[in-house]
């Protein structure tokens, strides 16, 4: 027999320590936190009128940007700045305290998510016609993450119509309901919020978890899932009104639990699939009677950040060492093809068009400056094309002649690439704001005119003409993330992810 001697040590040491200095070697800071810090950002850390403060959640923030954050606070919204209130010293050590896990793994669950839930504007209380005029079916949202907005934008006559507060950090697409009146957002510290595109005003809002990746709504539009990297849970809601319906452990027959990278809506299989960050499995949930079953693929390696073929019967994951992408049946499980895509693809931007008969999908890379071009009948890298550094976004319309890509990485990140769909070349490379970094674009539902992002907080995003790729014209918004055209997504549009 195997005697495991640390675990006991480490039981001996702890019954002889008080509970509340075994995780926090630094009472001081502690103390500094509760009286500056717990009143806004929670005394747990999980946040309040402030974001949560914790390691997962500040993974964008780095550190020396916390110590500023700290020190001179952050002008026009409630974060106060602390330079003249504490030494140089206490706000260095409230920035280490802040990225160290907290003493006790915090616990999100049913009780915590059922006293999360408001209702401001109960479903069938607001009036079901548009308070203003416009192609319900050609609207964009814009997700401006500098100052934690939304930008509703009229595009047919790309106008804004109207800018509302959103919840802290944005993360994950925005999603429609199929009809297109709702849409549902997901913020990094949890929350959803449902909302009312015709009366412009928030239906429901709950907290599913206290670090949250992205939300899926079902193909029917009635259940909302959310996954979750703190705790380790699917969360599944009802719609109507996001009254919680199930809690998911996410684990897998040895009790080893997970993050959940991101879970995905699979139309033609009535079904959510969710990507798994710390086992190898893939997993798909059907939504019976209002119960959700489970279905486990186990995979040869873990993988993140899925695409899916139009049809939904394969998806393509990124393994986790960055070199290749797996294309997993999802009726059998079974992985049939194993793509060399060495730069760590960004396979949740891909993209899929026709070429020469065939369908091909196309994906760009965080790590290389690469787009690869894949045939999807036999899986295999029909081209490599070179760009002047890795990028973020691609994407184009089933009407446009050309795919788009972003340059988000380096120093040529103010740069775009155009790529002709059928030579499959490089035609045109824009700079649309020397300097800023430029990203993401988004046809209207015709395919006519796209939306490019100048992601700077005095930015904007940029209208062009599809076709002839000239400027028309520059509408300014802070840090514009991510814009969603209603009727791309709401119809899957090849040229968008969803
Ligand atoms: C009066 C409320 C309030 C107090 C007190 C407060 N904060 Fe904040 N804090 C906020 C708000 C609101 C934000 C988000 C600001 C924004 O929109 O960028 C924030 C943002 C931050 C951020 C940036 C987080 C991110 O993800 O970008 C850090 C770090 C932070 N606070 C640390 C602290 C620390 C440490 C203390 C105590 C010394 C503190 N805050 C006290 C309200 C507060």
């Amino acid at each position: 027999m195997m005697i495991r001697k640390e675990p006991l040590l480490i039981l001996a040491v702890s019954l002889l320590i008080p509970a509340f200095l075994q995780a926090n070697p630094d009472p001081e800071t502690e103390a500094l936190y509760q009286q500056h810090c717990a009143s806004c950002h929670g005394s747990d850390r999980l946040g309040g009128m402030g974001p949560a403060l914790l390691p997962d959640n500040l993974s964008r923030l780095k550190k020396p940007q916390a110590v500023d954050a700290i020190g001179d606070g952050r002008p026009a919204t409630q974060m106060p700045a602390f330079a003249g209130i504490l030494e140089p010293e206490s706000i260095t050590a409230l920035a280490d305290y802040i990225y160290r896990p907290p003493a006790s793994t915090p616990t999100w669950g049913q009780a915590e998510i059922l006293d999360s839930h408001l209702l401001p504007h109960p479903h069938g209380t607001l009036p079901d016609e548009p308070v203003y005029q416009a192609d319900m079916m050609n609207l964009f949202l814009v997700v401006e993450i500098g100052d934690h907005h939304v930008t509703l934008l009229d595009g047919d006559e790309m106008e804004p119509i109207h800018r509302f507060a959103s919840r802290y950090a944005l993360h994950g697409g925005p999603k429609y309901s199929p009809d297109g009146r709702y849409v549902y957002f997901g913020s990094r510290d949890g929350w959803i919020t449902k909302y009312d595109l015709y009366n412009l005003k928030v239906v429901a809002e709950v907290r599913a978890g206290i670090n949250m990746r992205n939300i899926a709504v079902s193909a029917d539009g009635n259940y909302v899932m959310a996954a979750n990297y703190l705790p380790h849970t699917l969360v599944m809601f009802d719609a109507t009104n996001l009254e919680l319906m199930d809690i998911i452990p996410v684990e897998n027959d040895a009790g080893d639990s997970s993050r959940v990278s991101a879970v995905y809506a699979a139309p033609p299989r009535d079904s959510f699939i969710a990507a798994l960050k710390d086992i190898p499995e893939a997993w798909e949930i059907t939504v019976e009677d209002g119960e959700p079953g489970i279905r486990r693929m186990q995979t040869d390696t873990w993988l993140d950040d899925f695409f899916f073929d139009p049809g939904y019967d394969h998806l393509i994951g990124a393994a986790r060492d960055g070199k290749h992408g797996l294309v997993i049946n999802l009726d059998t499980g079974k992985t049939v093809a194993d793509l060399p895509l060495p730069g760590m693809p960004h396979l949740g931007s891909g993209i899929t068009w026709e070429h020469q008969g065939r369908r091909v999908m196309a994906t760009p890379h965080f790590r290389t400056g690469a787009v690869s071009i894949i045939d999807m009948d036999n899986w295999e890298v029909i081209k490599t094309l070179e760009t002047e550094g890795p990028g973020f976004f691609m994407r184009s319309h089933e009407n446009s002649r050309y795919a788009w890509v972003d340059v988000f990485f380096g120093p040529n990140r103010d740069k775009v690439h155009v790529i002709d769909k059928q030579t499959l070349e490089i035609v045109k490379t824009l700079q649309p704001a020397p300097g800023k970094v430029a990203a993401h674009v988004e046809f209207d539902r015709y395919g006519e005119k796209l939306l490019l992002s100048v992601w700077d907080k005095d930015g904007a995003v940029i209208v062009y003409d599809a076709d002839t790729l000239e400027k028309e014209k520059r509408i300014p918004m802070n840090k514009p993330s991510g814009k969603y055209n209603v009727w791309n997504k709401i119809n899957y549009e090849e040229g968008t992810s969803h």
